[in-house]
This record gives C-alpha cells, sequence and structure tokens, in this order.
C-alpha cells in the first residue's frame, strides 16, 4: 500500500503512515473504520472536500469542529448514499408536499444541492447548531457514496479547511491545512464543481435559497417557479447560519472591482499601489491588461463552470505569490456568476 508521492508521517510506534490516499477499496474500508470508530476522515465530493464523521455520533462531530476552528452556530450537512436514508435523519414532511419534494429530490440528487429539513431527534444537535432543522445532501461522488455506504453511517461533513479559509478542492490543500491533525484524507484528484453546494430552505413556503452553489437559481427554477433566494424581495438574508460568519478568505486583503469600467478600474489600482505586491483575479479575456501585478487566470468568462472549478484553488495561489492585496474582476449573477459572485463578496467583506 505504497503511495509514491504521498506524504508520510512517523506514528509513535515509528511505522509509516499514509496521510493522502488513492481511493482504493482497502483505503475507503480504512477510512470507514475510522468514522465507525468515532473518528475523522477527509474525502472528495464533487463540489469540494469534505471533512466527515458518523453524524448520530455528538463527539466525533466535536472534533470537526475542534480542527476546523469553526463557530459552533455553524450547522454541518448530513451526507447520504441512498434517498431511501433521508428518512434516517430528517422528519417526513407534511403529506401535501411528499410529491414536490421528490420531484426535486429526482431531479437533482445525487448533486450538489442540499435540501433542509426539520430533523430526527436522532441528529445531534450539535450537527445543526442547535437548529430544529437538518441539511442533507446526497453527493454525486463515487468514493463519497461508497464511504458512505461502507461507513454504514450518515456522514456530517462541512467542506474540509480551516474556517474562514477558501474550502479545498484538491486533497493537496486540505493536508495544507491540516497537515497530520486528521488521519487520513481519501485523494480524488480535484473536485468538478468547484463551488459548494446550493443549500434550499424546504421547511418554508415557498422554498428559499440559503446559499447560492453548484446547481443555480435557473435550474432551481425550473422544478420550483416561485423559489426565491435569501436577501432577495424581502427575505431576511443570511439564513443560512454560515454565511455570517467570515469565510473563503486568502492572507491577503481582496476588494473587488467596480463592474462599470471594470478593467480600466483594476489597472487604476495597480497604479495607485504600486508599492504594494497586487495580485490580481482575472479571466482569460482580460488577463493580459493587468501590467505590473501579479495575476491568476481564474478561467474564461465564458465558462463559468470553468470559473467555478477554479475559484478555491485561485485564491489559494495568492497565499502562495504572497501578495500585499487582491483586486478581483467581477461576474453577472446568471448561471453559476451567483455562486461564483456570493464567494468572492464573502472573501471581500473579510476584511
Ligand atoms: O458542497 C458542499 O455543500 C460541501 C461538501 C463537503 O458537501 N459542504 C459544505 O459544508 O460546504 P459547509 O459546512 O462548509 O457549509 C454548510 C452550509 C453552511 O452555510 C451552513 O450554515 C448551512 O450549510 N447549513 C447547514 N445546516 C443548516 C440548517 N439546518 N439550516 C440552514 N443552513 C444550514
Ligand atoms: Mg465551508
Amino acid at each position: 500500500m505504497v503511495n509514491a508521492g504521498c506524504r508520510a508521517r512517523r506514528t509513535q510506534k515509528s511505522f509509516l503512515l499514509y496521510v493522502i490516499v488513492r481511493p482504493t477499496k482497502e483505503n475507503i474500508g480504512r477510512a470507514a473504520e475510522i468514522i465507525k470508530n468515532g473518528g475523522i476522515v477527509a474525502f472528495p465530493t464533487e463540489t469540494v472536500y469534505g471533512l466527515g464523521a458518523d453524524a448520530f455520533n455528538a463527539e466525533a462531530v466535536k472534533k470537526i469542529f475542534a480542527v476546523k476552528g469553526r463557530p459552533v452556530d455553524n450547522p454541518l450537512i448530513v451526507h447520504i448514499a441512498e434517498v431511501g436514508d433521508l428518512i434516517k435523519v430528517a422528519l417526513r414532511p407534511s403529506s401535501g408536499q411528499d410529491a414536490f419534494i421528490e420531484k426535486i429530490i429526482e431531479a437533482f440528487w445525487p448533486g450538489p444541492l442540499t435540501l433542509v429539513f426539520k430533523k430526527r431527534d436522532e441528529i445531534p444537535s450539535v450537527v445543526s447548531a442547535g437548529l430544529q432543522t437538518v441539511a442533507v445532501r446526497m453527493p454525486a461522488h463515487k468514493v463519497a457514496l461508497r464511504l458512505i455506504k461502507a461507513a454504514g453511517v450518515p456522514i456530517a461533513a462541512p467542506s474540509a479547511n480551516i474556517s474562514g479559509k477558501p474550502s479545498s478542492t484538491t486533497a493537496h490543500d486540505v493536508y495544507v491545512d491540516f497537515g497530520d491533525t486528521i488521519p487520513l484524507v481519501l485523494d480524488g484528484g480535484r473536485t468538478k464543481v468547484g463551488v459548494e453546494s446550493t443549500v434550499l430552505d424546504l421547511t418554508v413556503d415557498p422554498p428559499v435559497i440559503l446559499r447560492q452553489g453548484g446547481v443555480t437559481f435557473e435550474e432551481l427554477r425550473e422544478i420550483i417557479p416561485n423559489v426565491l433566494r435569501s436577501g432577495g424581495l424581502g427575505v431576511g438574508s443570511g439564513k443560512a447560519p454560515g454565511m455570517r460568519h467570515k469565510h473563503y478568505a486568502p492572507r491577503a486583503p481582496l476588494v473587488l472591482a467596480l463592474a462599470a469600467r471594470m478593467v480600466q478600474d483594476i489597472q487604476r489600482f495597480i497604479v495607485e499601489n504600486q508599492d504594494e505586491r497586487v495580485g490580481v483575479l482575472a479571466t482569460l479575456e482580460n488577463a493580459d491588461s493587468y501590467k505590473g501585478a501579479r495575476v491568476v487566470v481564474i478561467g474564461s468568462r465564458n465558462n463559468l463552470a470553468e470559473c467555478a472549478r477554479n475559484l478555491f484553488a485561485s485564491l489559494r495561489k495568492f497565499d502562495k505569490l504572497k501578495v500585499d492585496i487582491i483586486i478581483s474582476e467581477v461576474f453577472s449573477r446568471e448561471g453559476l456568476g451567483s455562486a461564483i459572485m456570493e464567494r468572492l463578496e464573502k472573501a471581500a467583506s473579510a476584511f
């Protein structure tokens, strides 16, 4: 089970253990054993890497909050591998809603959509941060699904990053954040979607999007024509408790360019800050316009899926480039542009 290129550590017993491992059947089995025994492991999903524990085990879940430095008022998403497992964690909705919820699940699961239901008592309050609701999702990633099945329990998992930092889209990012403080990272390569799941509250009528993510507003509206966006149309913003906290922030302060005359605004910013190392988060189309700055290209403006996939890796790159300040291009809030903008705005508001 020797894995070339993985990170090793020496235990007190002095044998080598590998933290980052290929997701072989054997290693998924090891990860499942750790979960069953009340430990935590990192694993890939189609959105970002997760840091998981047995969702029914309060002590195990507390370890996640401890290693991430996560505020205790920020609830976790419970991951399941089969629709049939939903009933183990969530209360059955009122009978009139059944068909409607089935339709949503059929359209988007497995996939980057998290659904908020009333919770069952079996879900400890540490998972839901004291709320009477539980957020549930079925990830579209075979390693995640195999791990949940092998563990035999739903897995509570936030994104696998130190609280406040950009989420992890590779096993290496997870290792950079946590080192040996977690015993195992299943390496599924780079994640495909790159932004987290969309969080949809189904305990209210009409349903409200609490966090934009991999499933777009436009896609949801096809199935739920009256779906609302948190913060829009008079709906109280920030109902997803996590949205209140610092998020996605690279080390250097990040500001957003003005949408009107965006390229010129960034050029002026570079000149005005010429005594500092300025980083620019740029799209491919404009990357050559920012002379004198350290430019990280997020992707083509015409390919928002690519930009979403590269978003967190790009933000993390600025840490390596050791810039003093970052200015980012902006996107129109269409399709995945909404999820990208929500994250950039959070990253910018951290300072
Ligand atoms: O794609 C994802 O969702 C990733 C992967 C690992 O599945 N997970 C993830 O988890 O992004 P986390 O903990 O970083 O973000 C969970 C979000 C937070 O904004 C949290 O406040 C919200 O979901 N949330 C969790 N439970 C909730 C609940 N009961 N009611 C409202 N919001 C909830
Ligand atoms: Mg997170």
